[in-house]
């Protein structure tokens, strides 16, 4: 490749900036042209594209959201959008796109890469949903946002000796739930990927308070359910009304973690790296430390797998 470009898609996430900026940078450092796409796949129907330096991306590094802006775009879905899009690109002489987004938009890099252009894709969601990497940019800063969250909220029901329920993000991906609740000591986390019985969830609350246990965290995933709801079914099994706070979009906000920093600045020179060696139509990952690029087609096609040993770590953790 001669020339390429970048651009955020799908829901934002802590570390998205500082993956541009190891793009940028690295495709400069490498002799390449570089471009930057404004709103993700609308901005590639649109034409929406500048040409990036070094000091476009300063500054970039720690900062939340991005600053080339997202959008979950309709139009491109349609073969004539898919078509428009890829032609945008070719009539600016650019081979080459590294589309930094979650699960949707790897099915936008998958088509576009069917259309001729060389595609990389790189996880950035904080739901780490997307197989073939141990994690996706944004999860570590996630997960501890909803940790520092969860040691608030302990403070105050310790107080109260009550129970709080804390609903988090992940769409139908309990890791945000699973991590943050192994780092806070949530004694009790529902995932989608695991059956609950709440009877027994709500028996084992009783009995920890009637022992003598002053607090009781519920860290709920989204994908199980609304948090309200499984509130008032814990109160019609034991009585107790447990407090329930809904973290929200607080969880894809703020400074990116190191952790987030360096998997971003990794990922985004791997990608430039690959199109460069004439690699295409893959998404880059991280597993056990090694940097691998693998299939688009086979990512978005694949469920992650769930990790049960985690899982049951927490459960043994949480008496
Ligand atoms: O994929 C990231 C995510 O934050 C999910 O965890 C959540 O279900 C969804 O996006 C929220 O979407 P929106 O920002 O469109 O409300």
């Amino acid at each position: 490749v001669q020339s390429i470009a970048v651009l955020t898609s799908g829901g934002d996430s802590q570390g998205m900036n500082a993956a541009v900026r190891a793009v940028v940078r690295s495709a400069l450092f490498h002799g390449l042209k570089v471009f930057a796409v404004q709103r993700g796949f609308t901005g590639l129907i649109n034409d929406d594209i500048r040409q990036m330096d070094l000091r476009s991306v300063g500054d970039i590094i720690q900062r939340g959201g991005t600053i080339l802006q997202t959008a979950r775009c309709k139009e491109f879905m349609l073969p004539e959008g898919q078509e428009k899009a890829a032609q945008n690109l070719k009539n600016r002489g650019i081979d080459g796109l590294v589309v930094i987004g979650g699960d949707g938009s790897y099915q936008g890099a998958n088509k576009l890469s069917k259309l001729g252009i060389k595609t990389m894709g790189l996880p950035g969601t904080i739901d780490n949903d997307i197989p073939f990497t141990d994690f996706t940019i944004g999860f570590h800063t996630a997960v501890s946002i909803v940790v520092d969250a969860v040691n608030k909220l302990r403070d105050t029901m310790s107080s109260h000796e009550r129970s709080s329920l804390v609903e988090v993000m992940g769409r139908h991906c309990g890791d945000i739930a699973l991590y943050a609740g192994l780092a806070s000591g949530a004694e009790t986390i529902l995932v989608p990927e695991i059956e609950y019985d709440l009877q027994s969830v709500a028996k084992r609350m009783k009995e920890n308070f009637d022992h003598g246990k002053r607090h009781s965290i519920i860290l709920v995933a989204e994908g199980v359910g609304k948090g309200d709801d499984i509130a008032k079914a814990i109160t019609v099994h034991n009585g107790i009304e447990p407090r329930v706070t809904v973290l929200g979009h607080i969880q894809r906000g703020g400074a990116p973690t190191h952790n987030d920093r360096i998997l971003a600045s990794q990922l985004g020179d791997f990608a430039v790296r690959q199109l460069i060696d004439g690699d295409s139509g893959k998404a880059c990952g991280i597993i056990k430390n090694v940097l691998v690029a693998t299939d688009i087609e086979k990512v978005v096609n694949t469920k992650k797998e769930f990790n049960i040993e985690m899982y049951n770590l927490a459960l043994r953790l949480s008496q």
